[in-house]
């Protein structure tokens, strides 16, 4: 059964989202982008019909982000209060009863969350990240088949690249990024730019 859902978003990480809604069974009746070259054109068969401004005159409605970007999503919730944001769950992911999810996060499949964890609005937990026990995901946050061991703590607008894995009570500050297959051994500061194994930080 389908439901009016609208969808921000018409880049590469656009299609993994209409994927996981399409395994929900909801088929967004259209989908809006700033990106103008992108107008009249078509994500399996949904249109594009127009930028922000656009969608902004819907009014009251339903719709999910397909924005890689941290910070860019951020702004678009603020803008957007009165939004319906979905909160969409891969059914090929392994999601414990008791984890606590915000509205606007997309959770990708083969992700498994473990008891007790929470995360935050407007996170997107890319395909095969494992979050282990008693984590914290800020808002914003960005994990990218990321291994989180238990008590993990992701502040908000957290980017963590490809297969980082964090070692259990580790504390990630607040727009910290880290580099693909990074290991993050130690604490970092918020702004944090992670790289290596153990992880290095380049700056903050
Ligand atoms: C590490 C990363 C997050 C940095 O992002 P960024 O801040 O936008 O990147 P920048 O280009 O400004 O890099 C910041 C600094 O880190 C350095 N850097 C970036 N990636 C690096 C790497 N893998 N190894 C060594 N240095 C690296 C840059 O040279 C730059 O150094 P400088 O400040 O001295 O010039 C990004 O390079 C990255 O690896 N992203 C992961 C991509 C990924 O996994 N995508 C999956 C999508 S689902």
């Amino acid at each position: 059964m389908s439901r009016s859902v609208y969808m921000i978003g018409a880049g590469g990480h656009a299609k993994a989202v209409l994927a996981a809604l399409e395994a929900n069974d909801i088929y967004p009746l259209a989908i809006y982008d700033d990106n103008a070259s992108k107008w009249g054109s078509s994500l399996f068969n949904i249109p594009v019909k127009g930028g922000l401004e656009d969608f902004a005159q819907l009014g009251v409605v339903s719709a999910v982000t397909a924005i890689g970007d941290n910070a860019k999503r951020q702004k678009i919730a603020e803008r957007f209060t009165a939004v319906d944001w979905l909160t969409v769950v891969h059914p090929y992911s392994c999601v414990h009863s008791s984890v606590v999810i915000g509205e606007g996060t997309v959770i990708l499949e083969g992700t498994i969350a473990q008891p007790d964890v929470t995360i935050g609005r407007h996170c997107i937990i890319n395909v095969e990240s494992m979050i282990g026990h008693d984590c914290t995901l800020e808002d914003y946050v960005h994990i990218c088949g990321a291994k989180l061991t238990g008590n993990v703590h992701l502040g908000e607008g957290v980017f963590l690249g490809a297969n980082t894995t964090v070692h259990p009570g580790i504390k990630i500050g607040a727009w910290s990024k880290s580099a693909i297959a990074t290991a993050v051994m130690r604490d970092a500061l918020p702004a944090s730019i992670l790289i290596g194994n153990p992880a290095r930080a380049m700056r903050a």
